[in-house]
């Protein structure tokens, strides 16, 4: 068989390609089917037939808007990591991901604690990880509510947190809650957890 290329023209296809490979990495940053505005929205609109895993790292975008994630009925993992520039998630963000198990938001910039509300997943032992965000000072009432409608497991760490508000835990079974190295915790409210079911070990130095 004949070979189509030789040595010295693959040299210099691979000299050609060579240019737009910064751009090539910056589009592997940004996962199909999202788009990366800098400085502007992320959005990953749905359906994508098999798309169970999202990564999203080192994303230039500002905000998380209002169903950004829309019609990904088969996603299980969402990672939002290492997004500095990100200031906003928008409520209903994360609204009706039915298959949802795992969602983690860590380092990122934003000042409010998300809406992780009405996620609506029916999938048991579904885990939120919220850590090293150092600009969210609040849990506010209410925060995981119509997350899932099984039991959760919380791993909230390393965050800005002073203050966890009355019924925070409102409308949540805990299978388990971590709220490790928030070394500005101060305030949890008496009735944080009122309305909340579980957990049945809170690490005990938890505001430590
Ligand atoms: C959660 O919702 C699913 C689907 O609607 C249902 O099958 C399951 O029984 C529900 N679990 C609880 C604890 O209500
Ligand atoms: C607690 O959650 C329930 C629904 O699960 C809601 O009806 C109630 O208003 C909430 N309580 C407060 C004080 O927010």
């Amino acid at each position: 068989m004949k070979q189509r290329f030789s040595a010295l023209q693959l040299l210099k296809l691979l000299l050609l390609l060579q240019p737009p490979l910064p751009r090539a990495l910056r589009e592997a940053l940004c996962p199909e089917p999202c788009n990366c505005v800098p400085d502007g929205a992320l959005r990953c609109p749905g359906p994508t037939a098999g798309l169970t895993r999202l990564s999203l790292a080192y994303l230039p975008v500002k905000v998380i808007p209002s169903q950004a994630f829309r019609g990904l009925n088969e996603v299980i993992k969402i990672l939002i990591q290492n997004t500095k520039n990100l200031r906003y998630i928008e409520p209903g963000a994360f609204i009706n991901l039915p298959r949802l198990k795992y969602l983690s938001i860590c380092n990122t910039g934003i000042r409010k604690f998300p809406d992780v509300t009405k996620v609506f997943s029916s999938e048991s032992n579904f885990i939120l990880e919220i850590c090293d965000n150092l600009h969210i000072t609040t849990i506010p009432g209410n925060a995981f509510q119509g997350m899932n409608n099984e039991s959760v497991t919380l791993k909230l760490y390393g965050n800005g947190f002073e203050e966890v508000q009355s019924h925070a835990f409102n409308g949540t079974t805990l299978t388990s809650l971590e709220l490790k190295e928030n070394v500005h915790l101060e305030k949890m409210h008496n009735g944080a957890f009122r309305g909340a079911t579980g957990p049945k070990t809170l690490p005990c130095r938890a505001m430590a």
